[in-house]
């Protein structure tokens, strides 16, 4: 795996966040953590591969590899050409899908494995409509007949008290929104939220 050591790393990052602060939505890259504790929601001796929205300079896709993933049970989508050049280069062999993650149509027949265990995303979604936030995350669950991905769970940082998706929101959608740990270790401190889908028993249970 080539890199260009931690300060390179910080000064690319850095670099494109001046020019693209709210497409980047954070000055630096995540700590190793929060990364951690970001794929909580993966499970190497589990089937399927994950999916990581918004790579970036990769600090997340490495704690998938440290996870025990090799890259061919590992596939990224990231919006900005720039950071998927260098995932390709630091990670070579990995997918590096060069789309955005609300145009699920155009990329999902590139993710190189049928099934997808989990979604894991780092997106700035502090940035977008709750309805847009909502519409992705159920993208990223809904099956592939109705036109999703498919996976069985999503992670989803939030920096400091912010929800993507309120609890009571997610129930109205059929979404089971979960807090995970908060990691004061990054800037900024953050939760990890997971999202799956309520079971049609547990919706029932709600009405
Ligand atoms: C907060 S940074 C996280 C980067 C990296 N995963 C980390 O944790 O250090 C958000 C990343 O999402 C990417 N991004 C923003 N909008 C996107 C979209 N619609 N589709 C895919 N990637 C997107 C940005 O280019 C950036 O790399």
């Amino acid at each position: 795996m080539s890199s260009r050591g931690f300060l390179g790393e910080l000064s690319f990052f850095v670099c494109r966040s001046v020019r693209c602060p709210k497409v980047t939505g954070t000055q630096i890259p995540t700590w190793k953590w929060l990364a951690r504790n970001m794929v909580g929601n993966t499970d190497v001796s589990k089937e399927g591969g994950v999916v990581e929205l918004g790579a970036g300079t990769g600090a997340i896709t490495r704690a998938l590899f440290e996870r025990g993933f090799t890259k061919d049970r590992v596939c990224t989508v990231e919006l900005s050409g720039e950071f998927a050049g260098y995932c390709r280069e630091r990670f070579p062999g990995l997918t590096v899908l060069e789309a955005s993650a609300f145009d699920l149509e155009d990329w999902r027949e590139k993710v190189p494995f049928d099934k997808v265990q989990a979604v894991v995303s780092s997106l700035p979604l502090a940035f977008f409509e709750d309805g847009d936030r909502i519409r992705l995350i159920k993208s990223m669950l809904g099956s592939r007949e109705e036109g999703g991905l498919g996976a069985d769970s999503m992670s989803q940082m939030a920096y400091f008290a912010h929800r993507v998706v309120k609890k009571d929101r997610g129930l109205e959608e059929g979404l089971e929104v979960k807090m995970g740990s908060f990691t004061w270790l990054n800037v900024y401190p953050a939760a990890t939220w997971y999202y799956s889908l309520l079971s049609r028993e547990e919706e029932e249970c709600l009405v």
